[in-house]
Formats: structure tokens, sequence, C-alpha cells
């Protein structure tokens, strides 16, 4: 295993985030992309319950607020995260119907069928995929939607060194017909599923990331951790560019059936 790839282990969870504060996005993703995702779900009305699980600052909370009518509540574990996040809700005035709070994905404050629509974007790995998908369901109505991006692979095999550094990341990382599988066993109809282009890597994500990284560095000045955590970012960038034909985020969309 290489010195980077130990890396990711040391760093504490608080100063990553503190990392991503700065950040509109805290993984890969886009607007265009939010969007084509809700294009697929079609029991939306202004008396919808949507959760965001793992919304982070709230990047993807704020277009799908923007384009459909009903309540949003975005959760994350980090309180900084929902700061902004309600910070931004004021901005864009729309605190009558979207909220931030702070709890767990394993935890969550709803009651059974109450919501329309779950949504995560990039989180989900944090509870595991499979785990996810059968815990939130019973939170969801008989005919409301999941729709989750999640890291996968595009292959079924794939080179050492790629294979050994994203399962120490993600260690439920599965292909994609795999993850259909599991989503149609927990109790969903999978109703599509499409490969999050490259820009919300390169664009979205990785080029945003150079600005927060001048200003971890200068708020760290001399620290050899913040350092590290820098170059490792720099390692994870040159790993997706050399092998980017192997993996990526899927968006997955799925449709709560009837018992
Ligand atoms: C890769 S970020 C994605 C954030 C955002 N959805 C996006 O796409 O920009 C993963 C998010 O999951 C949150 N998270 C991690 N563990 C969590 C948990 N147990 N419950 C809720 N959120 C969690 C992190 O704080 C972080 O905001």
């Amino acid at each position: 295993m290489s010195n980077e790839n130990k890396l990711i282990h040391k760093f504490d969870f608080n100063f990553i985030c503190d990392f991503f504060s700065t950040t509109k996005r805290q993984g890969p993703g886009s607007p265009e992309v939010t969007l084509k995702a809700l294009s697929f779900i079609d029991n939306l009305t202004d008396k919808s319950l949507i959760a965001d699980i793992g919304c982070g600052t709230g990047g993807q909370t704020m277009t799908l607020a923007e384009h459909v009518e009903g309540k949003i509540t975005g959760l994350d574990l980090f309180p900084k995260f929902l700061d902004i996040f309600n910070e931004n809700v004021k901005e864009l005035n729309l605190q009558d119907r979207v909220k931030g709070i702070v709890g767990s994905m394993d935890n969550l404050p709803f009651q059974n069928e109450e919501l329309d629509l779950i949504w995560s974007e990039g989180a989900i790995y944090n509870i595991g995929f499979e785990r996810g998908l059968n815990e939130w369901c019973k939170f969801l109505k008989t005919g409301g939607y999941i729709a989750v991006s999640d890291i996968s692979w595009f292959t079924e095999k794939r080179p050492a060194e790629i294979e050994n550094y994203c399962m120490k990341k993600f260690p439920e990382m599965d292909t994609i017909p795999y993850k259909v599988a599991q989503i149609q066993k927990a109790g969903y109809i999978p109703v599509t599923t499409f490969i999050l282009p490259e820009n919300c890597w390169t664009e979205h994500y990785f080029a945003p990331l150079i600005r927060a990284q001048e200003l971890f560095l200068d708020k760290y000045a001399g620290s050899k951790i913040a350092k590290e955590f820098v170059a490792f970012q720099h390692y994870d960038e040159e790993i997706y560019h050399k092998y980017k034909e192997f993996y990526g985020y899927v968006f997955f969309i799925a449709k709560k059936i009837g018992q």
C-alpha cells in the first residue's frame, strides 16, 4: 500500500469537515446531474416531504429546492455544514420549506411512511449502500422514491492499485448490476441508473478544491498534517485521472413497492 493510501486513516473527521466547509459541494456531482435524477421522479407536489441525507453544506439541496415545491429536510452529522446550509437557505429565501438539521443517517428522525422522496448524494457509503437502502425504506410512503449517488465499479476486474485504494475508502464498493440487485432485494423497483459525467469530478469537485486547499494551508500554516491532507487530495485526483474508466459515481433511482 502506498504512503498516500495510508494517510486517509490519519485524518480526523472534524479536520476533513473543516476543509470541506469552504466548498459548495463535498463530493462529485453537479446541478445538471441533480436535475437529471430529479426528472425520473414523478410523484412530487407542494405537499411532498423530502429528506436529503448527508446533505453537507447543501449544494444539491438548494438545486432541488429551486425545482420542487415540497418541504425539504437536509440532515448531516457535521454541525458546521448545517450552519452553512441554513445560511444558504436564508440567502435563497427558502426558509419556509427547507431546513438543515444535525443528525445521523443510522438514526433518522422521521416517521414511518412519512417521506415522498429520500435524496442522498455521495453519502450513503457512510452507513453502507445495502444497509442504507434497507433501513431508510420504512420512512418512505409506498410509491415514494429514493435517489442516491454512490461510488461504483464499472468493470468486474480492475488493476490492483485502484482496487486497493478504493476498497480502503469504500469497503462495500461494488458493480452497478450488483447494486441494482441490492435495490430490488431491499423492496424497491429500480427505475434507472446513470453514470455521473466526468465534469462532476473535474469542474465541480477537483477544481473548487484548489481554492479550498489554499485557504486550508493558510489557516493551518506550518501544520504537517494539513500538508499531508492536501497531498492526499492531489493523489486522489491523480488516481481518478489514471483509473477513471474503472470507477465513478452512479445515480441510482428507485421506487418503493407495496408489501
Ligand atoms: C462526500 S460528502 C457529500 C455531501 C453532499 N451530499 C454533496 O454531494 O456535496 C458526505 C457527507 O456525509 C456526511 N456524513 C457522514 N457520516 C454521516 C452520518 N452518519 N449521518 C449523516 N451524515 C453523515 C458528511 O458529513 C458529509 O457531509
